[in-house]
């Protein structure tokens, strides 16, 4: 596997470099309280409060039209970590639909028609419907998270994405008590992608998730990153990120959210059932049959020779799902 290496004249300042005015005056006051020494638990508080306005200030790579998001609120939605620059995340991609090499659909993509677009919400809701992109981005205030994305394969990333819970949508189009799964079609469209038709994958590509899963805050409707709308590689105009499950699970270019009583057949499950299991939650004790999934290499920052990082259960988003999965045997819901 090939790894880009982070050169370019893209690079913009990290948000750990910058120091918002707030920050560096709360900084002052602890220096004045230090000095009378009070500064102990005023001292955690400040901690806290400056990684956070930190983690805000994300800086636009200035490409495209600028879709900001108010930080969240939801926990565990900004971790504090390095963001993988735009350049990587943008052109390092899986989206088959574009062909199978990682630089792919950064060449390919730009045959994708995201406007006129609308996704159909249909089966098992009281109130099915097609939205319209722009009036699905409005349905609810747009957020930015900065969540880690691991992929099976065993790299990662940390992208800001913006978007809003698909538990907003969902609330609004009233499951009724039979639907206990939701799947998630994508467009498949053979005259702007050009890898529809192949026989890597079965078409459209699709993907499922539990009902709890779907409506949990963590589980984003995102329409953009980095500040702005969502590249076409990344799964423009609108795509799925499940933080704690391998990236697959984040279906791209999304047309139809459908709700059923029985657990969907995804496309990597069709493919190989033995590989891909329906949960696919990132686990670092149970491998895939061809890649260990108990370490990681940061895309754009771990070279091929430097030692990996350790994987996290749920991709270190344990305290937030942990529970969706209680006392499940997660060897055998793979
Ligand atoms: N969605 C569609 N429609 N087609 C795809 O091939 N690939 C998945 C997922 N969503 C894919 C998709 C895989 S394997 C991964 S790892 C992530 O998208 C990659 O997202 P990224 O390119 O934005 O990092």
């Amino acid at each position: 596997m090939l790894i880009p290496s982070r050169d370019s004249g893209f690079n913009y300042p990290h948000p750990s470099e910058i120091t918002p005015r707030q920050v560096y005056e709360q900084r002052r006051q602890m220096l004045k309280l230090m000095a009378t020494g009070t500064a102990g638990a005023a001292l955690a508080a400040w901690a806290g409060r400056e990684a956070l306005a930190q983690a805000a200030a994300v800086p636009r790579p200035g490409r495209l039209a600028a879709l900001p998001g108010a930080r969240s609120s939801v926990a565990g939605a900004t971790t504090l970590e390095k963001l993988t620059d735009y350049k990587d995340a943008s052109t390092y991609n899986n989206f088959y639909e574009f062909g199978t090499d990682k630089a792919d659909p950064a060449r390919n993509a730009h045959t994708l028609k995201t406007a006129p677009w609308t996704v159909e919400v249909e089966g098992l809701v009281k109130k099915p419907g097609k939205y319209g992109i722009e009036d699905l981005i409005k349905l609810s205030a747009q957020e930015e998270r900065i969540y880690r994305l691991r992929c099976v394969e065993g790299w990662s990333m940390v992208v800001p994405w913006v978007g809003y819970s698909l538990s907003e949508l969902i609330k609004r189009v009233e499951p009724q008590g039979s639907a206990k799964y939701v799947e998630f079609v994508t467009l498949a469209d053979k005259a702007t992608m050009p890898f529809v038709g192949s026989r890597v994958l079965e078409w459209p590509y699709v993907e499922g998730l539990r009902l709890d899963e779907a409506m949990h805050p963590l589980t984003m409707l995102a329409f953009g990153m980095y500040g702005e709308v969502m590249p076409n590689q990344n799964g423009a105009p609108v795509r799925l990120v499940v933080p704690w499950k391998y990236g697959f699970k984040s279906a791209k270019s999304l047309v139809k959210i459908r709700f059923v009583e029985k657990e969907p057949a995804t496309a990597w499950n069709k493919a190989a059932k033995q590989e891909y299991g329906f949960y696919s939650n990132v686990n670092p004790e149970v491998d895939h049959p061809r890649w260990s999934q108990a370490t990681e290499r940061r895309i754009g920052e771990d070279g091929l020779f430097a030692k990996k990082r350790k994987t996290l259960m749920f991709n270190g988003y344990e305290a937030q799902v942990g529970q969706l999965y209680a006392g499940m045997d997660l060897k055998k819901f793979y």
